[in-house]
């Protein structure tokens, strides 16, 4: 059969206007997977005028980003968000400029530089641990906590030392306070087709441009920092400032290192903070995992601060941190637009469609995972884990794989290290925890925690 010969996906009726935005608002994980049970693995949704097909199942997906991802590349309307909030960079570049700019900046993320940071992601965990015995001490035993937030402090100091060399502990409130503009913005705006353009001083606009605002002074201070130092660290930071274009010769200029470095602080803590959030809630909620993984760590770690070293010998943790990234990827949803035609599982995709591949929905398809929606880590030991390879995708896949997947992995299981067999964390309140799914996927109004220090 030709390609034009191929039905489309089936329509999912919606509003007459608006057609699914009003559903997706709602509940977009409610809202997709009623479609997935009604329509199946691929199916076509309308955001007002706009089609999108929308894919479920783990070939697909696997068709999109990795087998045909030549016919594919970034959304145009979610990416002229994307592009008005961080600059043109590596997540926002598409074709041979995304090439260029990846094959330079991969250096960065060996795995043997990430080896160095090891000791850094530790150190900033240890240092939030005092923070936490402080507290509690001054609390008379327990401290009150919002565990997304301390999540995000932890993880905004790592990429801050690891990355650029600098301690963000100074900034951190107005650099996070800037982050939740940005996000909020970004949520707001991708959830409506009309809204006041940029210059029209409503006050999503205005704080958007404080937020960018406190972004462009800091990260240009980082580059003046570095520049007046003559300090020539190899971190990636020095990385950037010492690219030179292959036909040119010239450096990046200080726009495209602040969008760089912009889009490295912003991705670099953010998901791996909400992935954080996630184990503390789903470990204390399940006392035998918990216990498990303490377990686990007081035999090979001890006493002592853990080190990268000893993560080969800590299956389990690694375990837990995949089985929460199954059940709560952060990235969720990814765009796409088709640049020809193409033919997904048996359907036709005319070129210039948009797609929405949906990871969260193969993460949690009965097909590819037994009790999809339990809490069981053991399904990633002793080489288990997917039946396909793209039922598990956190980290995307195929050539536009996050870049970061090796950080955000040590990170996660370095702070987990460091502060699972040290601290006693109770959740706080009655209140059910639900899933936001705005701008990544993230615990919905905080996480509040209880947390307690014993002296040892
Ligand atoms: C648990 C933590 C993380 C998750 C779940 C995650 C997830 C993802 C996913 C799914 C993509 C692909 C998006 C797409 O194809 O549309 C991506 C891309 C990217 N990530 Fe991550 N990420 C994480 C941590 C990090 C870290 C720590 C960094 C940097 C230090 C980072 C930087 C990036 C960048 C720059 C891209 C764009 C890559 C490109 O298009 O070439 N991420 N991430």
């Amino acid at each position: 059969m030709t390609n034009a010969m191929r039905p489309r996906a089936p329509r999912v009726p919606g509003h007459p206007i608006l057609g699914c935005l009003p559903a997706f608002r709602r509940d977009a994980l409610g809202y997709y997977r009623g479609c997935h049970a009604r329509f199946g693995d691929v199916f076509e949704v309308r955001f007002v005028n706009q089609p999108v097909v929308t894919i479920a199942h783990p070939d697909g997906i696997q068709r999109v980003l990795q087998a045909n991802h030549r016919n594919y590349q970034r959304a145009p309307f979610i990416n002229a968000l994307f592009i008005r909030l961080t600059g043109m960079n590596l997540f926002t570049l598409d074709g041979p400029s995304w090439l260029t700019e990846r094959r330079l900046l991969q250096p960065a993320f060996h795995r043997a530089r990430i080896q160095a940071f090891g000791a850094t992601m530790v150190a900033a965990a240890e240092r939030l641990l005092e923070d936490w015995r402080a507290a509690a001490r001054a609390a008379g035993g327990t401290a009150n906590v919002d565990m997304q937030a301390e999540m995000r402090k932890v993880t905004m100091a790592v990429v801050g030392r690891s990355l650029f060399s600098v301690d963000f502990s100074g900034d951190a409130s107005e650099l996070g306070a800037a982050m939740l503009a940005t996000t909020d913005f970004f949520e707001f705006r991708s959830r409506r087709f009309l809204a006041a353009p940029a210059w029209v001083p409503t006050r999503r606009n205005r704080d958007l441009s404080r937020a960018q605002g406190v972004f462009r002074a800091r990260m240009q201070a980082l580059i003046d920092g570095r520049r007046s130092s003559g300090d020539a660290r190899d971190d990636f930071l020095g990385l950037l400032l010492g690219l030179r274009d292959a036909e040119t010769g010239e450096a990046m200029t200080d726009t495209q290192l602040r969008d760089e470095l912009g889009i490295m602080f912003g991705a670099g803590h953010e998901t791996t903070a909400n992935t954080l959030t996630w184990a503390w809630h789903l470990l204390t909620t399940h006392p035998a995992v918990l216990e498990r993984t303490r377990e686990e760590l007081c035999r090979v770690v001890g006493e002592r601060s853990p080190m990268i070293d000893d993560l080969p010998a800590l299956p389990y943790l690694r375990a837990v941190v995949d089985e929460t990234l199954r059940l709560f990827p952060p990235a969720w949803a990814m765009s796409r637009q088709a640049i020809g035609d193409d033919d997904v599982m048996g359907f036709r995709v005319p070129a210039n469609v948009t797609l929405t591949l949906l990871p969260y929905l193969a993460h949690h398809d009965p097909r590819f995972w037994d009790a999809p929606e339990a809490f069981r880590p053991e399904r990633f030991l002793d080489g288990a884990g997917p039946s396909h390879p793209f039922a598990y995708a956190p980290f995307g896949g195929g050539p536009r794989k996050c870049i970061g997947e090796q950080f955000a992995l040590t990170e996660a299981q370095l702070i987990l290290a460091t502060l699972l067999p040290r601290v006693d964390a109770t959740p706080v309140g009655t209140k059910a925890v639900e899933a936001d799914t705005g701008f990544t996927l993230q615990v919905a109004d905080g996480l509040a925690m209880g947390v307690r220090v014993p002296e040892r």
